[in-house]
């Protein structure tokens, strides 16, 4: 089975290749999407290190002046899709949509280039700058009150479109009323019921048209806009990236650079705090205009391991979160909690599983020594893929594999982490 997965997920990336980036899977997301891209990479890594750094820096040709790494690049049309460039109207050289995603690029760079190899060191050294552009972007415009705690402004940015993170907030975005009569595309390829609803959709969109309308001015939209909600997820994710991206500056002998990251580090270590929700000891999104949590517990607030954050009882309640959650499902980690009243197990970020999160959860399990969680999740992650195959993401309760197919994110955590026995943190 080993053999013939590798082979599989290889010819996946291939085929999903659009000549020097890949798209997540073909029709459904017809371009190139930017955390999906960086993922992407590891896979390629694997097998093809040159054609790996080519997929970053294709994102990165899309880098916005001010540093913004945008959520989706569109280098051409494809009607497949909704919304589209025409929507967006954003972006420079490249169109784009007018947000970011988990900004795991950092991250990856890191593990790349300590890969080894004097074209590692190379590649991943012209790309520091860009890197570190993009930080600062994320550390200005998504915290521009310096609370040291990250905001998404779309819940597209978090990168868990329906996640019940956002139910709170997304109550309160008034729909606009002049959507007009859009045709989503989403639902002609997937199960309706695997998607996100008609009505978050509509506020989906709401948001796009409010950022649009300001031009895509990110301060504008950071504090005026209808959504700024915490995320566990962007917040850990950069931590863990800023942590990383603080490895290579001090590998590329950036000392001033290296400076700038420790204090963003430091900020953020406090801003952990205030996305620690006491009444349900977890941490969990909070609405950054009214101050209040989600009583959810998602799978991203499991990457607190990944982020090297948080106190030691704040650590240690979090554990044994996860013991319950993984008790109740066959395979872990479900990307909400069994017990919540929103879990659905096939509804994309209500219930599933999801490959790059269970990569970044059992690695900072494994660097915080619950070795044996973090080989629970490798090993479920393992079997989901031999017995079903390369998918978008898993059904916890039965395993069923949903959504896309032939998905290139799974391909590639396959080859880099889930098809590769021994440590569970293993990757590049
Ligand atoms: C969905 C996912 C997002 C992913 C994209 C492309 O929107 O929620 O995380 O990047 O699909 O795979």
């Amino acid at each position: 089975m080993q053999a013939v997965r590798d082979r599989e997920a290889i010819e996946i990336l291939k085929a999903n290749d659009r000549g020097g980036y890949t798209v997540p899977t073909s029709r459904l997301y017809p371009y190139q999407w930017n955390w999906d891209s960086v993922f992407v990479a590891l896979g390629f890594h694997t097998f093809d290190k040159d054609r790996a750094w080519r997929e970053i820096e294709m994102l990165f040709e899309g880098q916005w002046d001010d540093g913004m790494v945008p959520h989706i690049l569109f280098r051409r049309d494809d009607p497949d899709y909704f919304p589209g460039p025409s929507v967006w109207r954003a972006g420079g050289a490249i169109q784009s949509s007018g947000h970011s995603q988990p900004p795991v690029a950092a991250s990856v760079v890191c593990a790349l280039v300590e890969a080894g190899g004097e074209e590692g060191e190379r590649r991943g050294r012209s790309l520091f700058d860009k890197l570190l552009a993009y930080h600062r972007w994320f550390h200005r415009h998504r915290d521009p009150h310096g609370k040291g705690v990250i905001g998404v402004v779309h819940p597209w940015e978090s990168g868990r479109d329906n996640s019940a993170d956002w139910d709170n907030a997304m109550r309160q975005v008034r729909i606009a009323p002049d959507l007009g009569n859009y045709q989503r595309r989403d639902t002609a390829h997937v199960d309706a019921d695997q998607r996100p609803k008609q009505a978050e959709y509509d506020r989906f969109l709401t948001l796009v048209t409010f950022g649009r309308d300001q031009g895509w001015n990110q301060d504008t939209i950071a504090r005026e806009g209808q959504f700024f909600v915490a995320d566990p997820g962007n917040h850990f994710i950069l931590m863990r990236a800023d942590r990383d991206l603080l490895r290579l500056a001090e590998r590329f002998g950036k000392t001033v650079e290296a400076d700038e990251i420790r204090a963003w580090l430091t900020a953020s270590e406090v801003g952990t705090n205030l996305i620690w929700n006491d009444d349900v000891s977890a941490f969990c999104a909070r609405d950054l205009r009214s101050g209040q949590f989600s009583d959810a517990i998602s799978s991203a607030a499991a990457l607190v391991f990944y982020a090297g954050a948080g106190s030691e009882e704040q650590r240690a309640l979090m554990i044994d979160h996860l013991h319950r959650i993984m008790d109740n499902v066959a395979f872990g980690l479900p990307s909400l909690d069994p017990d919540h009243a929103r879990f659905e197990p096939k509804r994309y970020w209500l219930g599933p599983v999801w490959m790059v999160m269970n990569f970044m959860i059992a690695r900072g399990l494994a660097e915080a020594g619950q070795v044996a969680l973090a080989e629970q999740i490798k090993a479920g992650s393992r079997q989901l893929i031999e017995e079903q195959g390369f998918y978008e993401y898993f059904d916890p309760v039965t395993g069923e594999g949903c959504g896309g197919g032939d998905f290139s994110w799974t391909a590639a955590m396959w080859l880099a982490w889930a098809g590769r026995h021994g440590e569970a943190a293993e990757a590049a």
